[in-house]
């Protein structure tokens, strides 16, 4: 088992397989773009495939792929199939824009990938074209339409920001009145370009529902940040992820593993450990998993996003993966 010096058991891996995205959404991707980064510089699937089997070796039960977004990766299908086939398989989930998502949905789902986040913002045309840049929201709702028949376990994530989509989170969280899927709403991080834009705190999101569709019942902790609220005649829970005004690091379960192959061990730090090098260095697993072992000692305790003066040195989201 990873256990950090905190004492908190590190099961849950969060693989970022790219730092392209199809989308810009303004508060993820600068407006003057992002310098790519070089190919040789990416961990190829074969990387990703050793570290992620070494880790589920040291007990991490569940990866998330993330991106940019994972679905622009070249044979992101048959790098999955492979994690599926791992001697420790960890549960697979996959967090996308849904722009791509209903080209691969069937190989996904029949790949083991039953656990979905699709990020959406909003349900207007011309709202999503205005955060993402693209005019894409019609692949999107098709890709939602796939996983409900499909049966997938489906979330969707949004992230809502003053003035420009404040006025839909009632009609977000109205698609867990109509159908069987979670909407969780995300405040937003000061990490990157983020930073140029105001987040809406949970709080008055949940007084909104609250208004609008009767006050809603504490549902559960999830198994992961989210606390879920019921609201009456909802088929699924409404979630609330709330890392400015909740912190939950004390619970904090995860690591990440960005796409040029480092170990970061917390969102909102640049405390990371080079697992590319030590790969193509021909450090055996054992060193790898030593390396590994040693560097979640320094997990840091907490974020410092409401820290005064706080100044992020993570880099923009897109390449984190969220
Ligand atoms: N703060 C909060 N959430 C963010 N995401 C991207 N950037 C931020 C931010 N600064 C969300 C995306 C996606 C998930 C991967 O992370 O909207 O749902
Ligand atoms: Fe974990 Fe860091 Fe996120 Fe807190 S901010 S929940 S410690 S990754």
């Amino acid at each position: 088992m990873l256990t950090d010096g905190l004492g908190r058991e590190l099961t849950y891996l969060r693989i970022s397989l790219t730092d392209k995205c199809n989308l810009r959404c303004k508060y993820c991707v600068p407006s003057c773009g992002v310098e790519r980064m070089p190919h040789d510089e990416i961990l190829t699937l074969e990387e990703v495939l050793k570290l992620t089997d070494i880790f589920t070796k040291l007990g991490v039960t569940k990866v998330r792929f993330t991106g940019g977004e994972p679905l622009v990766r070249k044979n992101v299908i048959s790098l999955i199939q492979n994690v599926s086939k791992l001697t420790n398989s960890p549960k697979i989930c996959i967090t996308t824009n849904g722009v791509l998502l209903s080209d691969y949905i069937d190989y996904l789902y029949y790949s083991s990938v039953h656990d979905i986040n699709i990020s959406l913002d909003t349900l207007d045309p011309l709202t999503y074209a205005s955060i993402t840049g693209q005019d894409a929201i019609a692949q999107v709702f098709d890709s939602i339409r796939e996983c409900l028949n499909l049966g997938v376990n489906l979330k969707i994530n949004a992230v809502p920001l003053k003035g420009i989509n404040e006025e839909d989170i009632p009609a977000l969280a109205a698609l867990s009145r109509d159908y069987d899927m979670s909407v969780r709403f995300i405040e937003l991080m000061p990490v990157g370009c983020a930073s140029s834009y105001t987040g809406i705190s949970n709080d008055e999101v949940r007084r909104k529902l609250d208004e609008v569709y009767g006050e809603g019942v504490e549902d559960g902790e999830g198994n992961g940040p989210a606390t879920y609220v019921s609201y009456n005649g909802f088929r699924g829970k409404i979630g609330f992820i709330s890392p400015m005004s909740h912190s939950f690091c004390s619970s904090c379960n995860r690591l990440r593993l960005t796409c040029d192959g480092k170990l970061k061990l917390c969102l909102a730090s640049p405390l990371s450990l080079d697992l590319k090098s030590l790969l193509r260095s021909g450090a055996s697993d054992e060193d790898i998993s030593h390396a590994i072992k040693e560097a979640v000692l320094n997990k840091p305790a907490h974020h410092e996003f409401n820290s005064e003066g706080f100044v992020s040195q993570a880099g923009n989201m897109i390449g984190i993966g969220g």
